[in-house]
């Protein structure tokens, strides 16, 4: 894992015990993508399926898209999986790690992955510490993945990316963010610090870049990955700002299902989830991955060995979210842990009729129907 990816999912995850982050993220990732949870890199922290990955990037056929600091183009192999006819070009400052043949050999394993002939088209760029060598007024989408934070030279370095983003197109960032007062730094890399989301929007704006769209709320209380689009569009950026003010307030009593004593207080839990409920329209609107996002706090209690927290943050999920087969297959996760196997087995049986031959959910139901023989 790269260092700067340990960190985040080290420092969310903190005083953790029983299985990995990687393990809860990537649970699905074979059912899902038809991979390992490793093979999708950043994308596993934030997406947990194709579709929320096709509505958050809206790319399409024909654009040109490159990603800057794209180590070996790992994320265009995710992305090669995901979208046809699309030229996807690699640019870093590192020519050993990015190069014709094991880009040719990464992409070819993505495509055994994805079941289909390869139709994108796969272009490699080097640059130095302040220039990225790309054409001018080209590209539909230029993404930065978990490497703005590397960057020396960031300001120069905004700028000139923007110089080769079409006037309409996207400038797409998929990083880790820090919170106020945080002291945290890098184990590998030593003062290597996060910035707030707060620092980042403004300093983007400073370069005539928007906020369009965000897939999560702003968490101030950890680190935590997060994707954010960023287009020159100053009206639909207002647009997008009216949404997000109009629900962060009913939001941030979502940030209480953090603190376990909240969280294990299942009348408490109720109400809190009784006052997000009328507006989850509205939140789904200014926060694509809200679902995703709350799953996360869910595994952030399980990781720490809180599950009744944790069955009570996945009973609100159905409860906002009543069909995703994952928050059924937590929930029972999250009984089995307590012994309860009887509302286990249900959960786990609940969780396979909305994912039928889904092989993680077989497993359990099989197992629970022998645990909760008699014993609830
Ligand atoms: C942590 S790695 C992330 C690689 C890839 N984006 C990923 O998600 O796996 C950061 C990358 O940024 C590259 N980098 C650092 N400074 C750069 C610059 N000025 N221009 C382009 N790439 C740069 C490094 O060479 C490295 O490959």
């Amino acid at each position: 894992m790269k260092p700067i990816l340990r960190l985040i999912t080290l420092c969310f995850f903190l005083n953790t015990t029983n299985i990995s982050a990687q393990d809860y993220f990537g649970q699905f990732s074979k059912t899902e993508f038809n991979c390992d949870g490793e093979d999708l890199n950043f994308f596993l922290w934030l997406f947990e399926n194709k579709t929320q990955i096709n509505n958050f990037l809206d790319i399409k056929k024909g654009d040109k898209v490159v990603e800057i600091g794209a180590g070996n183009g790992i994320n265009f192999g995710v992305m090669s999986m995901l979208y046809d006819s699309v030229n996807f070009t690699a640019q870093d400052i590192n020519e050993t790690a990015l190069n014709r043949i094991s880009l040719n050999k990464l992409i070819r394993k993505y495509t055994k992955y994805s079941g289909k002939p390869q139709t994108n088209t796969f272009e490699i760029v080097i640059g130095n510490l302040t220039s990225t060598h790309l054409k001018d007024n080209t590209y539909d989408e230029a993404f930065i993945i978990n490497s703005l934070h590397d960057f020396d030279k960031q300001e120069e370095m905004i700028d000139d990316i923007g110089k080769k983003i079409k006037q309409d197109g996207k400038f797409i960032l998929l990083e880790g963010y820090s919170f106020p007062g945080d002291t945290q730094t890098c184990p590998d890399y030593g003062p290597h610090v996060l910035h707030t989301l707060d620092f980042e929007l403004a300093r983007f704006e400073k370069h005539g870049w928007y906020l369009t769209k965000m897939r999560a709320p702003n968490f101030k209380a950890a680190h935590y990955g997060q994707a954010l689009i960023y287009e020159r569009d100053k009206n639909k950026s207002l647009a997008f700002y009216t949404k997000k003010k109009n629900v962060d307030e009913v939001i941030s009593h979502a940030f209480r299902f953090r603190d376990n004593v909240v969280a294990s207080d299942a009348a408490l839990m109720l109400q809190i989830t009784d006052s997000l409920k009328p507006r989850i329209r509205d939140i789904n609107q200014a926060y694509t991955g809200f679902e995703t996002w709350l799953r996360e706090l869910g595994y952030k209690h399980m990781m720490k060995a809180e599950y009744q927290a944790a069955e009570n943050i996945f009973k609100s999920i159905i409860d906002l979210y009543p069909t995703s087969y994952q928050t059924y297959y937590w929930l029972a996760y999250a009984q089995e842990k307590q012994s309860k196997f009887e509302l286990a087995l249900k959960n786990y049986s609940d969780a396979l009729a909305k994912s039928p031959n889904n092989e993680a959910c077989i497993k359990k139901v099989k197992q629970m129907e022998k645990l909760s023989n008699g014993k609830n």
